[in-house]
Protein backbone atom coordinates (compact mmCIF):
# COMPACT_ATOMS: atom_id res chain seq x y z
CA UNK A 1 0.00 0.00 0.00
CA UNK A 2 1.49 3.74 -0.73
CA UNK A 3 2.04 5.76 1.91
CA UNK A 4 -0.99 8.47 0.86
CA UNK A 5 -3.41 5.20 0.48
CA UNK A 6 -2.27 4.46 4.56
CA UNK A 7 -3.32 8.01 5.15
CA UNK A 8 -6.48 7.45 3.24
CA UNK A 9 -7.12 4.71 5.18
CA UNK A 10 -6.67 6.17 9.01
CA UNK A 11 -8.14 9.45 7.97
CA UNK A 12 -11.57 7.87 8.25
CA UNK A 13 -11.15 7.01 11.85
CA UNK A 14 -10.53 10.87 12.51
CA UNK A 15 -12.62 11.79 15.45
CA UNK A 16 -13.94 15.82 14.32
CA UNK A 17 -17.02 15.85 15.96
CA UNK A 18 -16.62 20.28 15.69
CA UNK A 19 -14.83 20.34 12.76
CA UNK A 20 -16.11 17.64 11.12
CA UNK A 21 -12.79 18.19 9.13
CA UNK A 22 -10.95 14.63 8.92
CA UNK A 23 -7.22 14.59 8.04
CA UNK A 24 -5.11 10.94 7.69
CA UNK A 25 -1.49 11.21 7.92
CA UNK A 26 1.26 8.86 7.30
CA UNK A 27 4.92 8.98 7.58
CA UNK A 28 7.61 6.48 6.45
CA UNK A 29 9.85 5.77 9.50
CA UNK A 30 13.89 5.21 8.71
CA UNK A 31 13.32 1.47 9.05
CA UNK A 32 10.52 1.72 6.40
CA UNK A 33 7.85 0.75 8.98
CA UNK A 34 4.69 3.22 8.21
CA UNK A 35 3.06 4.99 10.82
CA UNK A 36 -0.22 6.70 10.89
CA UNK A 37 -2.05 9.48 12.47
CA UNK A 38 -5.17 10.92 12.48
CA UNK A 39 -6.92 14.26 13.95
CA UNK A 40 -8.81 13.48 17.26
CA UNK A 41 -10.61 16.59 18.17
CA UNK A 42 -11.59 17.36 21.90
CA UNK A 43 -14.79 19.47 23.06
CA UNK A 44 -11.77 21.70 24.85
CA UNK A 45 -11.31 22.85 21.10
CA UNK A 46 -7.17 24.00 21.65
CA UNK A 47 -6.57 20.28 23.22
CA UNK A 48 -7.25 18.82 19.57
CA UNK A 49 -4.70 16.95 17.75
CA UNK A 50 -3.72 16.94 14.75
CA UNK A 51 -2.80 13.81 12.34
CA UNK A 52 0.59 14.21 11.81
CA UNK A 53 1.42 14.78 15.10
CA UNK A 54 -0.79 11.50 16.00
CA UNK A 55 1.50 9.65 13.23
CA UNK A 56 4.34 11.26 14.77
CA UNK A 57 3.53 9.78 18.11
CA UNK A 58 2.87 6.32 16.72
CA UNK A 59 6.50 6.29 15.32
CA UNK A 60 8.52 7.28 18.45
CA UNK A 61 6.07 4.69 20.77
CA UNK A 62 7.68 2.67 18.50
CA UNK A 63 11.01 3.37 18.74
CA UNK A 64 11.90 5.61 15.75
CA UNK A 65 12.97 8.95 15.85
CA UNK A 66 13.40 9.40 11.98
CA UNK A 67 11.32 9.97 9.58
CA UNK A 68 11.81 9.95 5.79
CA UNK A 69 8.70 10.45 4.14
CA UNK A 70 5.44 12.36 4.63
CA UNK A 71 2.13 11.94 3.03
CA UNK A 72 -1.59 14.11 4.29
CA UNK A 73 -4.88 13.80 2.96
CA UNK A 74 -8.34 15.50 4.12
CA UNK A 75 -11.21 16.71 1.86
CA UNK A 76 -10.46 20.27 1.05
CA UNK A 77 -10.80 22.15 -2.30
CA UNK A 78 -6.82 22.19 -2.32
CA UNK A 79 -4.42 20.13 -0.46
CA UNK A 80 -3.80 21.06 2.89
CA UNK A 81 -0.55 22.48 3.99
CA UNK A 82 0.25 21.17 7.77
CA UNK A 83 -0.17 23.76 10.51
CA UNK A 84 2.74 25.98 11.75
CA UNK A 85 3.10 23.57 14.68
CA UNK A 86 3.20 20.25 12.95
CA UNK A 87 5.54 21.63 10.47
CA UNK A 88 7.70 22.47 13.61
CA UNK A 89 7.40 18.49 14.71
CA UNK A 90 7.82 17.44 11.31
CA UNK A 91 11.25 19.04 11.11
CA UNK A 92 12.33 17.42 14.72
CA UNK A 93 12.09 14.05 12.94
CA UNK A 94 12.89 14.74 9.60
CA UNK A 95 15.58 16.32 7.21
CA UNK A 96 14.82 19.36 5.06
CA UNK A 97 15.12 17.30 2.20
CA UNK A 98 12.18 14.86 3.29
CA UNK A 99 9.37 14.90 0.69
CA UNK A 100 6.10 15.64 1.63
CA UNK A 101 3.02 14.93 -0.67
CA UNK A 102 -0.17 16.82 0.32
CA UNK A 103 -3.60 15.54 -1.28
CA UNK A 104 -7.23 16.06 -1.20
CA UNK A 105 -9.58 12.86 -1.56
CA UNK A 106 -10.49 14.51 -4.65
CA UNK A 107 -7.21 13.49 -6.53
CA UNK A 108 -5.00 16.97 -6.38
CA UNK A 109 -1.49 16.64 -5.44
CA UNK A 110 0.92 18.94 -4.27
CA UNK A 111 4.55 18.09 -3.67
CA UNK A 112 6.85 19.84 -1.14
CA UNK A 113 9.26 19.14 1.44
CA UNK A 114 9.81 19.55 5.24
CA UNK A 115 12.54 22.67 4.60
CA UNK A 116 10.21 24.06 2.18
CA UNK A 117 7.27 24.29 4.42
CA UNK A 118 9.37 25.57 7.26
CA UNK A 119 12.52 27.68 6.17
CA UNK A 120 14.93 28.87 8.90
CA UNK A 121 13.86 26.55 11.52
CA UNK A 122 14.79 26.18 14.82
CA UNK A 123 17.18 23.51 15.49
CA UNK A 124 19.16 22.16 18.41
CA UNK A 125 22.26 24.68 16.36
CA UNK A 126 20.20 28.15 18.20
CA UNK A 127 21.11 26.83 21.41
CA UNK A 128 24.82 25.88 21.09
CA UNK A 129 25.68 28.28 23.96
CA UNK A 130 23.59 27.35 26.55
N1 LIG B 1 -5.69 19.50 10.99
C1 LIG B 1 -4.84 18.44 10.90
O1 LIG B 1 -5.08 17.38 11.51
N2 LIG B 1 -3.75 18.57 10.13
C2 LIG B 1 -3.48 19.64 9.34
O2 LIG B 1 -2.48 19.62 8.64
C3 LIG B 1 -4.39 20.80 9.33
C4 LIG B 1 -5.47 20.77 10.35
C5 LIG B 1 -6.92 19.33 11.77
C6 LIG B 1 -6.98 20.01 13.12
C7 LIG B 1 -8.47 20.09 13.34
O3 LIG B 1 -8.94 18.88 13.90
C8 LIG B 1 -9.05 20.24 11.94
O4 LIG B 1 -8.03 19.82 11.05
C9 LIG B 1 -9.49 21.65 11.59
O5 LIG B 1 -8.48 22.56 11.85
Amino acid sequence: MSLLDAAREVRERAYVPYSKFKVGAAIRGASGTVYRGCNVENVAYPEGTCAEAGAISAMVAAGETVLTEVAVIADSPSPVPPCGGCRQKLAEFGAGDVPVLLATTDGAEMHTTIGDLLPGRFDAGHMART
